[in-house]
Parts: structure tokens; sequence; C-alpha cells
């Protein structure tokens, strides 16, 4: 693919921190939410710049802030191929990309109002990761399915359009 001069975007390094890299474009307003930004966080955020491996790609970066477990579990349900730098006094110390686990127990709520998990205390289920791309999970209470745009919307509090 031609290079398009207008994806190319110069992002400022960080000093310590977080690099959320190769972000799938369009999904880093989400990751934003996922993890919870606040309005004191320093954060940057590139959408939808040119990425040698896959065209296009976002990142976001966050100053002060290594991430959870759970949180790259999150980030990799809606962005399976992210990478995660860790930065300390600017240079990149880790990097891994982030896995889908084959379980996710206590992060989303089974979607069947009739579910075990949901009578009484509303509790958190507990799935199986049946397909990765486009995400599918199973509740292992009722079997019910739950796709990715029912995970982003739990995971964002936003509809999808
Ligand atoms: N980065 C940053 N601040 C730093 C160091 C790195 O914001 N002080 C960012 C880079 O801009 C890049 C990411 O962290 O988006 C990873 O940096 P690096 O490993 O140097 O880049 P690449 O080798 O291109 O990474 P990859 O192979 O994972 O694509
Ligand atoms: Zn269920």
């Amino acid at each position: 693919m031609d290079r398009d001069k207008t994806t190319t975007m110069v992002v400022s390094k960080i000093r310590n921190g977080t690099v959320i890299d190769h972000i799938e474009a369009g999904q880093a307003l989400n990751v934003a939410r996922i993890l919870k930004i606040s309005p004191k966080d320093k954060v940057l955020i590139a959408m939808n710049v040119f990425s040698e491996k896959y065209c296009k790609k976002d990142i976001l970066k966050i100053e002060d802030r290594e991430l959870k477990g759970n949180e790259v579990e999150l980030i990799a349900l809606i962005s399976p191929r992210a990478t995660i730098n860790i930065i300390r006094d600017y240079e990149v110390v880790e990097k891994f990309e982030v896995k889908i686990p084959k379980r996710i127990r206590g992060l989303l709520r089974c979607s069947n109002p009739n579910c075990i998990t949901n009578s009484g205390e509303p509790v958190n289920g507990s799935f199986t990761v049946v397909m990765e791309r486009p995400l599918r999970l199973r509740c292992e209470y009722c079997e019910r399915f739950l796709d990715e745009r029912e995970v982003i919307e739990q995971l964002t509090g936003r509809e999808q359009a």
C-alpha cells in the first residue's frame, strides 16, 4: 500500500509510563474508557496513524502509570494485537503482546436475565472464550453467548455504532 502522508503523525515520546501500541484502528477511545482515564491523567492518543504492520493503528500513551493484569486482559478483548510497552526514563524496559485469556472471570455480566449469575446479588459472570475474532464468549452457567459488541458496550458503558 502507498504510504498516505496524511496518516503520518509524530507523537512525542514519554518519560515514564505505558505505551499501548498497535491498538485496533478506532478503538483507542474504548481503551481509554477501559482504563478509566480521568481528567488529571497525562495521556496522548493517536488515532488512525500509519502502521507498517497493519496499515492503520491507534496508540495510547499514559504517563506515570503501569497497567494491572486485568486491565491488560480487557484491552486484549477489544484489541488482540496491541502491544504494551513499559517506559522508564524514556527507555522501553519491557514489551509484550496482550493475550486473550481462555476464561474471563469477574469482569463481565451475563446478558441472560434468567442466568443464575443475575439472580439476587448481581455477581459478575464467568465466561469461556469460544472465538477470538470476532470475539465470542460463552457463559459458563447458562451457555448464553456474549458477542464482541456486547462486551465493548459493557466495558465502555457506551452503545456501539
Ligand atoms: N515510546 C514512547 N516513549 C518512549 C519510548 C517509546 O512513547 N520514551 C513509544 C514509541 O513511540 C512506540 C512504542 O513506544 O510507539 C514502542 O517503542 P519502540 O519499541 O522503540 O518502537 P518499535 O520498535 O517501533 O515498536 P514495535 O516493534 O513494537 O512496533
Ligand atoms: Zn449466564
